[in-house]
């Protein structure tokens, strides 16, 4: 009864405050605009609650059983986990019996070392890699419910300056959208971390020479996704079409109109044309937030898949 009120209590609060501000905004958009961050919190903070509460009181055991049950009986995921775990064990022991899951032995394995290497903190550099790219996602969806690809410049009536649309949506991420411009400031700053923490990480392993068999291929991938990590700064630095992507722009058109034979078709593919146009922008945003996160995905679950099926690499 108790939690009955406090939920009622809860949405009677968020209907309250749920009220337009201005009669010319749409209600659904202005219901987005201030409050898609709150709600997005308040679930967390729920969850976490729920989570807690359930844990103090013992309650939780019982309830992740309840949980699994009611998937298990419709889905019968018990199978497929057995059915994969004997399969991958039986793969893993067939070629390694001695090993286990690691391939091929590590240092400190074959020798029996115990050592605590001093450089070990660097072999976090990979990890905060991933969790910067998982800030991105998150802050990156965000921004992306309020950003507006349109590179077209315009004259702005009021005060006369030419502007595109894409930097009237940043300006109102900046200045309407509740919590807009911390979003933002969290997408940036992920992104200058992601590219220093990919970095240092490939130094970690060039410097412990982990890039050697059998670990060319991660390295390989690895190199790709370094590619990646920058373009995906590249195109995000362009987004907000201000003096600063503009001129970014410029530099990376000539850059590509200056390969040799290739250049003209190399502009037309990542910027769509060698003039920097409206149509920049639509390719520079579909770059952003589809094709590089799909293949940026894709490689980041290989690579650390083969992490997980190689092992870790020790310092030699
Ligand atoms: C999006 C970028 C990247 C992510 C998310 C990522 C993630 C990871 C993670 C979590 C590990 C295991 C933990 C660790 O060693 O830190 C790892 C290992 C490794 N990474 Fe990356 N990585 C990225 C970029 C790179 C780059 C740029 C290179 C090199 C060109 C590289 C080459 C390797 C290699 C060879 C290993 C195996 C190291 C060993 O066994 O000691 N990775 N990566």
């Amino acid at each position: 009864m108790k939690i009955n009120r406090i939920i009622m209590m809860i949405v009677g609060c968020l209907a309250l405050f749920a009220l337009p501000v201005s009669a010319e905004t749409p209600l659904l958009e202005e219901l987005m605009r201030k409050y898609t961050f709150p709600l997005i919190f308040l679930s967390l903070l729920g969850g976490v609650l729920t989570v807690g509460y359930l844990y103090v009181t013992g309650l939780l055991p019982k309830v992740i059983f309840k949980s699994w049950e009611w998937i298990d009986e419709r889905f019968a995921l018990h199978r497929y986990i057995s059915l994969a775990k004997r399969e991958y064990y039986s793969v893993v022991y067939t070629l390694l019996p001695a090993t286990g899951r690691t391939m091929p032995q590590s240092h400190t394995e074959r020798y029996n070392v115990k050592a605590v290497w001093y450089w070990y903190p660097f072999y976090s550099l990979g990890g905060l890699s991933f969790f910067a790219y998982i800030v991105l996602t998150i802050t990156g969806i965000y921004l992306g419910f309020y950003y507006v690809p349109d590179g077209e410049f315009v004259e702005d009536p009021e005060t006369g300056e030419m502007t595109s649309g894409a930097y009237q949506s940043m300006e109102l991420i900046m200045t309407q959208v509740t919590f807009g411009y911390i979003i933002r400031a969290v997408h940036h700053w992920s992104a200058h971390f992601m590219v220093a923490s990919v970095f240092l990480h490939m130094m970690r392993v060039y410097f412990v020479g982990a890039y050697r068999n059998p670990r060319e291929v991660n390295w390989i991938l690895g190199s790709i996704l370094l590619m990646v990590t920058i373009f995906f700064g590249y195109t995000g630095y362009l987004l907000p079409w201000d003096e600063l992507g503009f001129a970014a722009g410029s530099i990376g058109l000539e850059m590509a109109t200056s390969i040799p034979a290739m250049g003209p078709l190399m502009a037309q593919i990542v910027f769509g044309g060698t003039q920097l146009t409206g149509d920049t922008i639509t390719r520079m945003y579909w770059l952003h937030i589809f094709v590089l996160p799909l293949v940026g995905t894709i490689l980041i679950i290989i690579h650390m898949a083969l992490v997980w099926i190689q092992g870790e690499a020790e310092p030699h």
